[in-house]
């Protein structure tokens, strides 16, 4: 991918804020705990719509978050209140140095810059604070899902680097975890999951109409589905946790 096509990617998540914030699964308690342990003050970047933020705010901890698309922000806000909301980049927080316990980026990792971003989280991070990373990760062993997805994804899909295994000093080294767990939603929930990928986002409006119908087809005709009202989407979640030194 060009730098251009990915700023373009990038910032495409604003124009689907919607069916990013209906479709798109949360995250399980026990990723929360593996990133953010008892980390009072939690910055959430890159935090879209808020999936991450309302898994914190369950787990009693005090959110701040950062993002820098303004309608994926609005999204936030109206959602959870009570979460501290700022417009900003992992490059530039816009955060004081030392304001918080820790930092988690949820699936957003692999759109920042690392050699910016992780000098910024460093600053913003009290002494012996982590940085957590986590990404979300369909089960393609499932028929149905490896076919949807093998056409939501035409190849154009951006790699995710969920295996990061390290970002340098002064972080130490990678602390993982992995978990599992099932995103329960129905036939308009998984047209509105494939709508919010960054790739159908930017694409021509005809293409991604047959796109879609193409997706619903699957959906109507696969024996594992037709005629269900429930979806069960199966996840895999990996977690990445650093300690500043
Ligand atoms: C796949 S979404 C994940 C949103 C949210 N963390 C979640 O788990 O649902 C990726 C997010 O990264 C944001 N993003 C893109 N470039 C970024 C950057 N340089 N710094 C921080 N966030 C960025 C996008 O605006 C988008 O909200």
């Amino acid at each position: 991918m060009t730098t251009v096509d990915a700023t373009q990617h990038a910032r495409s998540f604003g124009a689907a804020a919607d069916s990013y914030a209906r479709a798109r699964p949360g995250y399980p308690r026990d990723a929360v705990d593996f990133l953010v342990g008892d980390a009072a003050r939690v910055l959430d970047l890159g935090a879209g719509t808020g999936k991450f933020s309302q898994a914190l705010v369950a787990a009693g901890h005090e959110v701040v978050a950062v993002e820098p698309s303004t309608r994926m922000l609005a999204q936030l806000r109206e959602a959870l209140p009570e979460v501290e909301a700022h417009e900003g980049s992992a490059e530039a927080t816009g955060l004081a140095s030392g304001s918080v316990d820790a930092v988690v980026v949820a699936q957003a990792w692999h759109w920042v810059d690392p050699g910016r971003a992780v000098p910024e989280v460093a600053r913003v991070l009290r002494p012996g604070g982590s940085l957590g990373l986590v990404w979300n990760v369909r089960d393609d062993t499932v028929d149905w899902v490896r076919q949807v997805w093998d056409l939501a994804q035409r190849g154009q899909e951006q790699e995710m680097r969920t295996d990061t295994t390290e970002v340098g000093p002064p972080f130490g080294p990678a602390h993982r975890f992995g978990t599992r767990f099932e995103h329960v939603t129905d036939r308009a929930g998984i047209l509105d999951l494939v709508a919010s990928r960054s790739y159908v986002i930017v694409l021509p409006e005809d293409e991604r109409r047959d796109l879609l119908a193409a997706v619903a087809d699957v959906l109507d005709g696969h024996p594992d589905l037709r005629g269900r009202d429930e979806v069960r989407v199966p996840y895999r979640t990996h977690c990445t946790r650093f300690v500043l030194r």
